[in-house]
This record gives structure tokens, C-alpha cells and sequence, in this order.
């Protein structure tokens, strides 16, 4: 606590900065690349929709998921990072932990949703088209119709761009080449210019067909922009409450005071854990298998934005209560370098499902048997937290009132907003990722040789 106090007047400086840069047109060469168009989009796509309606950026989001919506069964998301974790979190998130497996009624007529392109697996792959093809009888109306979203915003990454010539081709043979379909189901998303924006021009899509991703917004803080909205919409999501979340939790940042404000408080307690403590490994402890996606997403908010300049921390999901019996045991005695932050959910969607009587009680569970699993999960909670406390662990709660679109679109855009104020109080630049630019750089020329 007295850390904290010592740093409030530098994190409420930084807030400042951190707003002020979202008005900066001409940033100093230090500063590039800034991309912190990710703060207002939220606002800005709602601002839009109800000005232009169907013309607008979620307009258009919103009518190309009714079509994807209607017309397909299944729906292959192409992406990679940014571009993908995003979504798949959302989908983990918020829709029936089995959705793919339910069959048409039971899904409401939603399609399947796969996320792909996201590596260079060859057999994987095969068995992705083997799916798409076995239902096919007639070229012009097949019998199981699927589409896909196709985003990148560089236009430059090697897998989504391999993956989408092979799909492409494989949805020529699938309703036949001349057919409109081939281009009508598949949707891409891109940034204004770039090697994708150009074949997808020279395929014939015109600029209206496209869906864009701000020039201002870096990719792996391009959730809320139809990277995440598009997929998110043929979900069946609620696409305007994630927007009202995210939108709510960035005027919470820019006007409430530190008492009040889970974005500073967020990020100046893991800079001085990370900086001042060497806590450097950051876990995330989800108590919902349904929040592990949203876990990848933020392991990868936190590897490239922060990690630079030898720095930074190393960002753990752990699934509760699956881990605790994996690196629970580490967590608690293992080397003193970890700070834990357990993200839970207060409410559950469905009843509490009792234990219940048995018959036989070799197990020795009737004693519980007014218990529900959620009296279990809370009681091992309480029983891991106190366990931390008596080895001296640090540990956080963060709690969600409930599991909905608008509880998660709040959580995206409060750890968006704390990467960035933790940034700029390492300072750190959160929105390039060089290092990643010269590992593609030497696969280029490896593949092409010079
Ligand atoms: O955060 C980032 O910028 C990256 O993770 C990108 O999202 C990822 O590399 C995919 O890039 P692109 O959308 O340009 O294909």
C-alpha cells in the first residue's frame, strides 16, 4: 500500500498521457508506431450505427452476420493472434460450452464455428477440408452450405493468407467455381491497404464489400472493431452490449478517480509487483473453463506489448479447478516469483445442481449432499486463497457479477486499457512487436530465398 501511495501521483500523470495520446496526429519517432484507437472505438461504432444505421461499420458488421448467419451451417474463422484470440475468447465465453456439437434446433439456427488458420498444420488441415467436403451433392445447392471470415490487417501473415488460398480453393470446388456463393460466404476483414486488400480487389470484392480494421488500431486490441464484432454477431451475440461494456469501462478509466478506477488500480499493482517485487510470472487463474480462451487472449495482450527491452512479464492461464492439480502445487511453493490474479464469476448462468443422496456412501458424499457445485467451487476458493495467504502469495480477486456481453465486453477493454497505462509506466511502446517482425522477415527468406 505504501508503494501504491508513493506511485499515485505518476499513475494518475500517465492517465493523463495515456488520454492525450489519443488526440496526438503527429507523434515523435520515439512514440511510432501509436495506435490507441482501440479506446473510443467502442463508442464510436454505437456512435456510427445510430447516426448511419445500415451504412455504418456495425451496420454492415451486422448484416453481413445475418447473412452468414442464415445461410450457412458452419462458419470458419481465419486468423491468427489479433486476429483471432479475440473472437475465440468471446465464443468460449458466451456461448453453450458445447455449441458445435448441438444439433440445428438446439443451436437456433446459428452455425458451427471453427477457428483455423492459426498455424502451419499440415494434417490438421486435411482433416478440416475432409469435414467441409463430405456433404457435398449438388454444386449449386449443397446439402451443408459453410463460409468463412477471413481477417487480417496487415494482409501479410503467411498462415491466414496460405489458409485462405486453400479454403478459396476448396470453395470453388465445394459449390463450383462460377458460383456466388464462393465469394458472397466469405467475409473478410482487413486494413485499409496491404497485400489482402489488393487480390481481394483484383477477386472482384468492391471497398463496400470489405469490412475494415481502423488504421489506428493495433491488432491484438482489434476485438472490439469486426474482428471480434463480425464473429462475435454470427454467434448470436449480443454485439451492442459487448460495445456498451467496453465503452462504459473507458469512461470509467478517463474520469473516476484511483479508488474507483480497476484500470489504474489493475495495472499500477502488477507494474509494482513485476518492476519493484520481480513477481514476473503473471497468472491469470480462471475459475471458469469457459474464461481459459479469454486467458490465451491476455497472455498474448501481455507478450507483445510488454514484453521488449529484456522486460516484462510472463503470462500464465491456469484453469480452476483443472490446474490446481497441475501448478498448484508451484504456485503456492514453488519460486517466489508469481503474482495470481483469480478471475471469477459471482453468478452462474443455470441452477446450482446439488451433490446430492446417495444410496451408497462409500465416496462419503451424502454429508455434503445439500452442497452444490457451486458451494464446492467457492469453498475451494476460499480454501486456495487462504493457502496463499499462509505462504505469503500475492493473490487478487477479480470478480464478475455475471458472465454476459457486457461484463465481457468491460473486462476486454479494462485489460486493453491496463496494458497500455502499464506500458507507459515501464516505458515501454505497447503497440509495435518488433520482434516478431524480424522472425517473419528470416522465414520470408528462407521460403524465397535472397
Ligand atoms: O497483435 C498483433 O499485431 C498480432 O498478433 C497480429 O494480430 C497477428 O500477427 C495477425 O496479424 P494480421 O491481422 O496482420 O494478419
Amino acid at each position: 500500500p505504501e508503494r501504491l501511495e508513493a506511485i499515485r501521483h505518476l499513475i494518475m500523470q500517465v492517465r493523463g498521457q495515456v488520454a492525450a495520446e489519443r488526440e496526438l496526429r503527429d507523434p515523435p519517432p520515439r512514440m511510432q508506431p501509436l495506435l490507441p484507437g482501440f479506446m473510443d472505438l467502442p463508442q464510436q461504432m454505437l456512435d456510427g450505427f445510430r447516426r448511419k444505421g445500415d451504412a455504418s461499420d456495425l451496420g454492415r458488421v451486422l448484416a453481413a452476420a445475418t447473412r452468414l448467419r442464415d445461410q450457412t451451417d458452419r462458419v470458419l474463422v481465419l486468423g491468427i493472434g489479433g486476429s483471432s484470440l479475440g473472437a475465440k475468447a468471446l465464443f468460449d465465453a458466451l456461448c453453450h460450452t458445447y455449441h458445435n456439437e448441438l444439433t440445428p434446433k438446439a443451436r437456433m439456427g446459428k452455425p458451427r464455428i471453427y477457428f483455423v488458420g492459426n498455424d502451419l498444420d499440415n494434417d490438421a488441415l486435411q482433416d478440416l477440408l475432409e469435414l467441409l467436403e463430405n456433404h457435398c451433392v449438388d454444386p449449386e445447392l449443397p446439402e451443408e452450405r459453410w463460409g468463412a471470415i477471413a481477417i487480417s490487417k496487415s494482409g501479410g501473415t503467411l498462415e491466414t493468407a496460405a489458409a485462405y488460398r486453400v479454403l478459396r480453393t476448396e470453395a470453388a470446388k465445394y459449390y463450383g467455381s462460377q458460383s456466388p456463393y464462393v465469394k458472397s460466404l466469405f467475409v473478410p476483414i482487413t486494413g485499409a491497404s496491404g497485400k489482402f486488400r489488393d487480390l481481394l480487389r483484383a477477386e472482384g470484392y468492391s471497398d463496400e464489400q470489405l469490412l475494415t480494421i481502423p488504421d489506428n488500431v493495433a491488432g491484438r486490441f482489434s476485438v472490439l472493431s469486426p474482428v471480434g464484432m463480425l464473429p462475435a454477431a454470427v454467434m448470436g451475440l449480443d454485439v451492442r452490449a459487448i460495445l456498451l461494456g467496453a465503452a462504459a469501462m473507458t469512461r470509467r478509466f478517463l474520469e473516476e478517480p484511483f479508488e474507483r478506477n480497476p484500470v489504474l488500480q489493475y495495472a499500477a499493482v502488477h507494474y509494482l509487483m513485476c518492476e519493484e517485487l520481480k513477481k514476473n510470472v503473471r497468472v491469470m487463474s480462471v475459475w471458469s473453463r469457459k474464461l481459459e480462451s479469454l486467458g490465451f487472449w491476455y497472455d498474448q495482450l501481455v507478450s507483445e506489448s510488454l514484453g521488449k527491452q529484456g522486460r516484462g512479464p510472463t503470462p500464465v492461464t491456469a484453469v480452476q479447478s483443472r490446474d490446481l492439480h497441475s501448478r498448484g502445487q508451484q504456485h503456492q511453493e514453488g519460486t517466489r516469483d508469481k503474482i495470481i490474479t483469480n478471475l471469477l464469476v459471482k453468478a452462474t448462468r443455470h441452477p446450482a445442481i446439488p451433490i446430492g443422496m446417495a444410496d451408497r456412501n462409500e465416496d462419503d458424499l451424502n454429508a455434503l449432499s445439500r452442497k452444490s457445485y457451486t458451494d464446492l467451487q467457492n469453498a475451494m476458493l476460499d480454501g486456495v486463497n487462504q493457502a496463499y495467504l499462509e505462504a505469503a502469495r500475492p493473490t487478487a480477486n477479480l470478480i464478475l457479477p455475471v458472465l454476459s456481453e457486457h461484463t465481457m465486453g468491460q473486462l476486454l477493454q479494462m485489460l486493453m486499457l491496463a496494458t497500455v497505462v502499464e506500458a507507459r509506466l515501464m516505458n515501454v511502446n505497447p503497440y509495435g512487436q518488433s520482434g516478431v517482425d524480424v522472425y517473419k522477415r528470416h522465414t520470408n527468406r528462407m521460403l524465397r530465398g535472397g
